[in-house]
């Protein structure tokens, strides 16, 4: 599977959104994550996302590595909201894209 990681915390750019063709993607706040189970490994979503927080699971480093349960939780969160479509960014997407380590921030 493709796993969402630190980087879109609060940049949520939803580009990745547009290209999946199994409709994958979450909005869980303030990152998207991925469903494991429905992720084919198409890799269509890793160019598509700005700030390359798309990563596959064999290649994640180990900073990253907390986000393949935290994609896997959020998915199944009753609270997470499917999302097919593109939507604006947050206002300062642009600061939080400059910031490497968001992992705190995560909600
Ligand atoms: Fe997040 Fe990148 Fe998609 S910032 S919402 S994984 S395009």
């Amino acid at each position: 599977t493709y796993v969402v990681t630190e980087a879109c915390i609060r940049c949520k750019y939803t580009d990745c959104v547009e290209v999946c063709p199994m409709q994958c993607f979450l909005d869980a706040g303030n990152m998207l994550v991925i469903d494991p189970s429905d992720c084919i490994e198409c890799a269509m979503c890793v160019p598509e996302c700005p700030v390359d927080a798309i990563v596959h699971l064999d290649e994640i480093s180990a900073r990253q590595r907390p986000f393949v349960a935290v994609n896997a939780a959020l998915a199944r969160a009753p609270a997470s909201r499917p999302i097919h479509s593109r939507q604006p960014p947050p206002g300062d997407h642009a600061h939080w894209a400059t910031i490497k380590q968001k992992r705190h921030l995560l909600r």
